[in-house]
């Protein structure tokens, strides 16, 4: 029998794909030739086109095996009969990119905001792992508002150095530390290096790529149950053929990123954020994302509904497990069970089920490393969002990740005009610094540096590090890395570089730090504080590019007390586009 000649049949209405395929034109005849490529005709006649944004690179080494979970999302669109499309997109490998991946998030988001948009799809199929991967391609999905759903790459397997679980990133910044310290040889250290990374996967504590896989499935962007799922673990791929099916039945039911991602899901994201004891980086991106959805999410709403939430997830950096053993001991939806009644029920997932609906079957394997609710690692967990005369619009802290004696503090400012100001002296014998200083470090902030690094968690002072002290508060514009812990005042807004009152501070400032008050303060009266001229050494540290997408970015960047995004990227435009290319 003779296949129907594609662009003369009936075809059903609404698919977006159809636009390009549908005509028996001369437009609809160029847009089939040139993709036909053995394809069968009736490739182009109703059959949903679903991309699978692939983040995979050899230099996104925590994303590199994600073409093969690609292939194994193909199977599954083509068994459900779509035809599967695999669409490279911007990917950053958060150790390797310079001078920090946030600065690029947006432009992946963007980019691939636009090819999802220039390209005849009907859905996509998220593939990330690495920080900064899964965010971009939700902000993305939410803009072009295609029926989406991601696969997360998952973590790596648990290395073990001389016999001992290394976490990586945490174990990073404490055997650094130890060096440092003199209690760690540089041989040593430099030997551990090797048994860092045992597999494919992402890091696998609990930093910002486990909290974001975390936190895309408890927005409901992801089949349930599969968010911790170890990269060399063949349920991933089992998860990614479930996945290409459901996005071809996502497609028939016009199940786009807003009819799925509300406010309630927002509330259940925060809930598991805190639940998990996830990372701060996972405020500004859900903040991000909500603003892409046009749901107003305000930090205030971070801390009201994070705070009443039991820490129940016993896992690095906070604690001591890591995500092979979240994975064995329940995973999330073990953990949701346990703060269900914290859960909104009306939140929806890609399936089309509530979030709810997937927790009966839940159960806790290891209660060492999930805790029932009787027994939380800590009463209130959640990210703490203080305000005072030095944050005005907000400022985070992980009370869980801190030091519970300095979590109401005053001590004297240390104040870093730049991260090369900091390196610079921070190990100068004479600097007049003890433990209960308050080191500060500004510029780092989105604009300043520009893109907000990873540098909040600043190192301490090697005298003190030999006299044994290993914590000591530290405010910064900037950001921390999801695997690192400290009694650090991070992403404070706005930053210095925006006229944040943190470039009016001086060495030597009373600073007062309460967090169960929700302060952070410099204690002078505000109008000796406000009448102080802004410190030119920082000025002239902050950045000032010329051209390319970093004077595109500090034009135009917002804080982070709403995201970091363009503000110009901010919103949606849907996926439609009215004029052909011919
Ligand atoms: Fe990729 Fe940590 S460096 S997840
Ligand atoms: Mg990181």
């Amino acid at each position: 029998m003779t296949p129907p000649a594609p662009g003369a049949g009936d075809r059903p209405a609404g698919l977006r794909s159809s636009q390009w395929y549908g005509g028996g034109d001369r437009n609809g005849y160029i847009h089939r030739a040139w993709m036909r490529r053995g394809l069968p005709g009736d490739a182009f006649t109703g059959r949903p086109h679903i991309a699978i944004a692939n983040t995979a690179s050899d230099l996104t080494p925590c994303n590199a095996h994600l073409t093969e979970v690609a292939a194994s999302v193909r199977n599954g669109v083509y068994e459900a009969g779509g035809i599967p499309l695999e669409l490279p997109v911007v990917s950053l490998g958060e150790t390797q990119v310079r001078p920090t991946a946030m600065l690029w998030r947006n432009m992946a988001a963007m980019a691939t905001e636009e090819m999802l948009r220039a390209n005849p799809v009907d859905g996509v199929v998220l593939l990330g792992g690495c920080d900064k991967t899964i965010p971009s391609l939700l902000m993305a999905a939410a803009s072009v508002g295609l029926p989406a759903v991601v696969v997360p790459g998952g973590p790596m397997l648990t290395g073990t150095f001389r016999g001992t679980p290394l976490g990586c990133g945490t174990d990073v910044w404490r055997l650094s530390e130890e060096v440092r310290a003199g209690t760690l040889s540089d041989d040593d250290f430099l030997r551990s290096e090797s048994a860092m990374i045992r597999s494919r996967g992402h890091c696998n504590t609990m930093g910002t790529a486990s909290t974001m896989a975390i936190v895309a499935e408890a927005l409901g962007m992801t089949v349930p149950g599969v968010a911790g799922t170890p990269a060399p673990d063949s349920r991933l791929l089992e998860a990614a053929h479930g996945t290409g099916r459901l996005a071809v039945e996502m497609v028939a039911a016009d199940r786009r990123p807003d009819r799925v991602v509300t406010r309630a899901s927002f509330h259940n994201a925060i809930v598991a954020l805190a639940a998990v004891g996830g990372s701060t980086n996972a405020v500004v991106h859900l903040l991000a994302i909500a603003g892409r959805l046009g749901v107003d999410l305000t930090l205030d709403d971070v801390d009201r509904t994070g705070s009443g939430v039991p820490l129940l997830v016993d896992l690095l950096p906070a604690g001591r497990h890591l995500m092979d053993d979240f994975h064995r001991a329940g995973g999330l939806l073990s953990v949701l069970r346990e703060v269900r009644d914290l859960l909104d029920p009306t939140a929806l997932t890609v399936t089309g089920e509530p979030l709810v609906s997937f927790l009966d079957d839940a159960r806790i394997w290891d209660a060492d490393v999930i805790h029932h609710r009787e027994q939380p690692l800590v009463a209130e967990g959640g990210i703490a969002v203080l305000r005072g005369n030095l944050a005005p619009d907000g400022a985070l802290v992980k009370p869980a990740a801190a030091s519970p004696d300095l979590l109401q503090h005053r001590g004297r400012a240390i104040v870093f005009d730049s991260v090369e100001d900091f390196h610079a002296r921070i190990d100068d014998p004479d600097l007049d610094v003890d433990a209960s200083s308050v080191l500060v470090l500004r510029g780092c902030g989105p604009r300043g540096y520009p893109g907000m690094p990873e540098v909040a968690n600043l190192p301490l002072p090697k005298k003190l590090l030999a006299q044994g002290v290993r914590d000591m508060v530290r405010i910064c514009d900037g950001r921390m890395s999801g695997t690192a812990y400290g009694t650090v005042v991070l992403h404070v807004a706005p930053e210095a570089a925006a006229g944040g009152p943190l470039a009016l501070v001086e060495t030597g400032d009373p600073i007062v730090l309460d967090v169960p008050a929700r302060r952070i303060d410099v204690d002078l009266p505000d109008a000796e504080l406000l009448a102080r001229a802004p410190s030119a050494a920082a000025a002239a540290a902050y950045a000032a590019p010329t051209r390319g997408w970093e004077r595109l970015y500090v034009d135009h960047v917002l804080q982070a007390d709403t995201g970091a995004d363009l503000d110009f990227l901010v919103g949606s435009s849907g996926p439609d586009v009215s004029r052909e290319s011919h």
